[in-house]
């Protein structure tokens, strides 16, 4: 694999904040249909900015033939794609988790893993608010087995209420809930040591990392990467917002091309962000094994909060505290001028291109700010809330193209839709063209 020099050409980025629906727009599914090359025509034809009628990328499951090309050395260069499907928070209503998961093609009607998706990711807030807590988290490992086997990954997360119940806060606890379980003794022995609290141990953690391309390694690969770190410019240098390129690392055409997920957020001033994901992650194992092998203490309410445990280290308290990710909200709640400057810092720390995050609900659908650098997917999916029942899907392709030179190129196309039970949307579509050679395991 060349290393060093790539020359990237990055000549259009469609910075997605037109919207359309997908139903009322024959000419997007005619477009969906279209190799890669007819995409690349449109794209240069454009000339780069000016957007609208730029055709879809065809989403495809499976690699297209007619995209395939031939490289200058002869050998084959494939299309890859990815795509991502992520929902926000559940709040113990499997009814509708399972509509939301079977519309945007996770699950089939019987709950089991379609394969039409390479991940599913859920940003925590599974408990609390409904009665369904076993039955959700006994899916989400029967989909993650279901998933590996067909290839795929679920990816799930721990969010402010998972934490809340293992330090034995149960405001929102429903008593119909904890007949589920049968007593509150039953309920702290499977969310401590018992089959749930494992699970949360084994496979949720607080934040992930999923880049894009494999070239960029696998889910949760760090950033910085040991033993080379990324030298960014000075924190002042962030303010101009025109310059998207800004934190790419010159010698990495695919650099940043990842995303976050979080619960509540990854805020620009909490201390712990690099390398990312580890830092956030080892903490959160550390905390959640203090609290799940103390002595279980009597539940809040009726009795009084019992905090974190003994021996909790200052950076384990800063994780649980307002401004770490399990609580967040100032990208929901920011201005937009000062979140669309905050956000360059924590990509760029953060190895990513956009954060997606729940626990800040919108009754009326998924908040995508910023050119979709943020996206807040918690539209109060479970009954308690009402709201709308969502999903974020990203169709990531990596197409290769023509070349007069004889350099490889590629088309990067990020698509990311929303999805409701009766309509989608589009909110990013972004392409760049590169050339270089890159490891697809
Ligand atoms: C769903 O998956 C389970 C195994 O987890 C299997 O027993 C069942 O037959 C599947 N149902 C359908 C309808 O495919
Ligand atoms: C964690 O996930 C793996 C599959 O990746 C599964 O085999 C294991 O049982 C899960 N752990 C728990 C405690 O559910």
């Amino acid at each position: 694999m060349a290393t060093g020099r790539f020359l990237v050409l990055l000549f259009t980025i469609l910075a997605g904040v037109y919207y359309f629906d997908l139903h009322n727009h024959p000419a997007v599914q005619e477009a969906l249909e279209r190799p890669a090359f007819a995409f690349l025509a449109a794209l240069r034809q454009q000339n780069s900015l000016a957007v609208p009628n730029v055709p879809v990328v065809a989403p495809v499951d499976a690699p297209n033939p007619q995209a395939t090309v031939a490289s200058p050395t002869g050998s084959t260069r494939a299309p890859f794609t990815r795509h991502i499907v992520a929902v926000g928070d559940l709040h113990g209503d499997a009814g509708n988790a399972q509509k939301v998961l079977q519309f945007s093609g996770v699950v089939d009607a019987f709950g089991n893993w379609t394969g039409n998706a390479d991940f599913f990711v859920q940003t925590g807030d599974i408990i609390d608010r409904g009665d369904d807590t076993i039955k959700l988290y006994k899916w989400m490992e029967r989909l993650r087995v279901q998933a590996a086997t067909a290839g795929g990954l679920v990816m799930t997360h721990l969010g402010n209420h998972e934490v809340m119940n293992a330090i034995g806060d149960w405001r929102y606890v429903y008593p119909s809930e904890i007949n589920t379980f049968g007593t509150v003794a039953a309920r702290q022995k499977m969310i401590s040591t018992g089959s749930i609290g494992r699970a949360w141990a084994q496979n949720y953690t607080a934040t992930s990392r999923l880049p894009l391309h494999p070239h960029l390694g696998g889910p949760n690969t760090p950033f910085p990467p040991p033993h080379h770190p990324i030298h960014f410019r000075r924190e002042d240098d962030y303010e101009d917002e025109s310059d998207h390129t800004r934190y790419y690392d010159p010698e990495e055409p695919l650099s940043h091309s990842a995303l976050s997920f979080v619960h509540g957020g990854l805020s620009p001033t909490y201390s712990n962000l690099a390398p990312f994901p580890t830092k956030i992650n080892a903490l959160s194992s550390s905390l959640l094994e203090k609290l799940q092998h103390r002595v279980q203490p009597p539940p809040h309410p009726p009795n009084h909060y019992p905090g974190l445990p003994q021996g909790t280290t200052s950076e384990e308290v800063e994780l649980y505290d307002s401004n770490g990710p399990f609580w967040y909200r100032g990208w929901a709640t920011d201005t937009e001028e000062q979140v669309c400057v905050d956000v360059e810092k924590v990509l760029a720390r953060t190895g990513t291109r956009r954060m997606i995050m729940g626990h800040t609900p919108d009754f009326t659908g998924i908040v995508s700010r910023c050119n979709g650098k943020i996206i807040i997917i918690d539209t109060g999916i479970s009954h308690a809330y009402g709201g709308v029942l969502s999903a974020l899907s990203i169709h990531y392709t990596f197409t290769p193209v023509e070349s007069d030179d004889g350099e490889p190129r590629w088309v990067e196309r990020e698509v990311v839709s929303t999805l409701y039970a009766d309509r989608q949307e589009i909110i990013v579509d972004e392409a760049r063209e590169l050339v270089g050679n890159f490891r697809f395991q």
